[in-house]
């Protein structure tokens, strides 16, 4: 293993304590606060984890992951700091796109460790 693929599971081990917070939510555990950080930090090993194949142009789960990723981050930074916007329809979207993100995710593990 090189140091690139531990990055990545770094990153997918900040992403699973961020999601956590689905789970601790309902056990009246409040988290939010991790939710957002852990998945910002997620965020930036990710990043370096895929900077070495990112520029090559061709689609793959890894990359789909990442631009989902960027986007949960933006649409959850959106719900959190900006005030006087309709949060409802925000919240539905970034729901929407945490399972198209497992989705990707699990695509990628699978292809890496398993087809590749
Ligand atoms: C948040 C989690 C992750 C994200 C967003 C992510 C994203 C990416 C991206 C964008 C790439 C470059 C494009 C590509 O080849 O697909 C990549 C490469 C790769 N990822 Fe991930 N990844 C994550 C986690 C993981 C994990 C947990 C593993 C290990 C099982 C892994 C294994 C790999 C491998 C082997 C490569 C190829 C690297 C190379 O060419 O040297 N990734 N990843
Ligand atoms: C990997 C990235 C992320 C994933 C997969 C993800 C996933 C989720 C999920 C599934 C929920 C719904 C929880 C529920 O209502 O039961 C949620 C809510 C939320 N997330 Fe994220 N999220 C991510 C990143 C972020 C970031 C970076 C922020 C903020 C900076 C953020 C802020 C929020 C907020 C404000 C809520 C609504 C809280 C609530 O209604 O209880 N998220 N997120």
């Amino acid at each position: 293993m090189n140091i690139n693929h531990l990055l990545g599971i770094i990153a997918l081990i900040f992403v699973i304590l961020s999601i956590s917070y689905f789970v601790l939510k309902r056990m009246k555990i409040k988290f939010l606060e991790f939710h957002c950080y852990f998945a910002l930090i997620g965020t930036v090993f990710a990043v370096i984890h895929s900077y070495s194949s990112l520029f090559v142009l061709e689609f793959t789960f890894g990359k789909a992951a990442l631009f989902i990723f960027i986007c949960l981050d933006i649409s959850g930074l959106m719900m959190r700091y900006l005030k006087g916007i309709n949060k409802k329809y925000l919240r539905y979207t970034h729901i929407a796109l945490s399972i198209f993100f497992v989705l990707m995710i699990i695509f990628h593990i699978i292809y890496y460790t398993f087809l590749n």
